[in-house]
C-alpha cells in the first residue's frame, strides 16, 4: 500500500512520480513495479544531500547540502520540497542553478525533501532558528536619541560601579544611573555632553531610579561614554 505524499521511480525509463491519491492497484511502469523511494535521512558517504533548515522569522531557507549539491548535468538536485503542516511547496530545478530555496511561511511543523537524479531521495525536519537582528526604519525611529549635558555625577553609595549622573536634557533634569564608575571618575564627567536614551522605561537600581541609559562602548581595556565633538544644545534629537 502506497501512502500519500510517496515518491515512485521507474528504474527502466526513470519516470518519478509522486502518490496523491491512494488507490488498491500497484504502480506499474516500462512493465515492471515502480520502485516506492526512501526518505534517507542520514548520509551514507560522502554525497551532500540533506536539506538545511534555516528559518528566520517568516522566512525558510533551505540548501541541499552543508556543501552544495553538485548541479552538473548527469547529477543534481531535480527538487526541493518544503511540507508545512502537510502542505507542499515545490521548487523545480535544473542542472547549473543552485540547489536553494527560500520560502516565506506561518508557523507550522516543517519538513523538507530533496531529489538528487542519481542518489534518490532526502528528507530532514531539523529547522535552526535564526535570530533576525534587523530592525526597520520605523522601529529605529522608536529610540529617541537625545543629547545630555552632565551638571553633576556621585558614586552611588553601596557600589563600586554605579555613578548617579544629573543631566540637562532641554528643559528638563534626569537622574541617570551608569555602570561606568570602574572607568571615570565622577568629576571629570561634568560639563559633557553625551548620548542618552531618553526613552527607555524608568528602572530602579539599588533604590534609586534611572531615568535614562548612557551611550557608551567597551572593549576588553577600557569604557568611553559617547561625547559629542563640538557645541551641540542638549535636548536636542539625534537622527
Ligand atoms: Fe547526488
Amino acid at each position: 500500500m502506497n501512502q500519500i505524499k510517496q515518491i515512485c521511480k521507474c528504474n527502466i525509463c526513470g519516470n518519478v512520480v509522486e502518490v496523491l491519491h491512494i488507490g488498491t492497484g500497484e504502480l506499474i511502469c516500462c512493465g515492471q513495479p515502480m520502485e516506492k523511494m526512501v526518505e534517507k535521512i542520514q548520509e551514507e558517504g560522502f554525497e551532500k544531500h540533506l536539506p538545511i533548515i534555516e528559518k528566520r522569522g517568516n522566512v525558510v531557507k533551505i540548501k541541499v547540502g552543508e556543501v552544495l549539491h553538485p548541479m552538473e548535468d548527469a547529477h543534481f538536485i531535480e527538487w526541493i520540497e518544503v511540507i508545512v503542516d502537510g502542505v507542499s511547496y515545490r521548487k523545480m530545478l535544473k542542472s547549473g542553478q543552485s540547489p536553494e530555496m527560500q520560502i516565506e511561511i506561518g508557523e507550522g511543523d516543517i519538513s523538507v525533501r530533496s531529489f538528487c537524479n542519481v542518489h534518490g531521495l532526502w528528507k530532514s525536519a531539523k529547522v535552526s532558528e535564526v535570530e533576525d537582528k534587523k530592525i526597520n526604519f520605523a522601529q529605529f525611529e522608536k529610540i529617541d536619541l537625545r543629547i545630555a549635558k552632565i551638571i553633576d555625577a556621585v558614586a552611588l553609595d553601596g557600589s563600586d560601579k554605579l555613578l548617579k549622573l544629573n543631566v540637562e536634557v532641554g528643559d528638563e533634569t534626569r537622574q541617570i544611573l551608569a555602570g561606568i564608575g570602574k572607568f571615570y571618575k565622577p568629576e571629570e564627567l561634568i560639563g559633557k555632553s553625551i548620548v542618552i536614551v531618553a526613552n527607555l522605561e524608568p528602572r530602579m537600581l539599588l533604590g534609586q531610579e534611572s531615568q535614562g541609559m548612557v551611550l557608551a562602548a567597551r572593549d576588553e581595556q577600557n569604557l568611553s561614554v559617547l561625547v559629542v565633538d563640538k557645541s551641540i544644545t542638549s535636548g536636542i534629537k539625534i537622527s
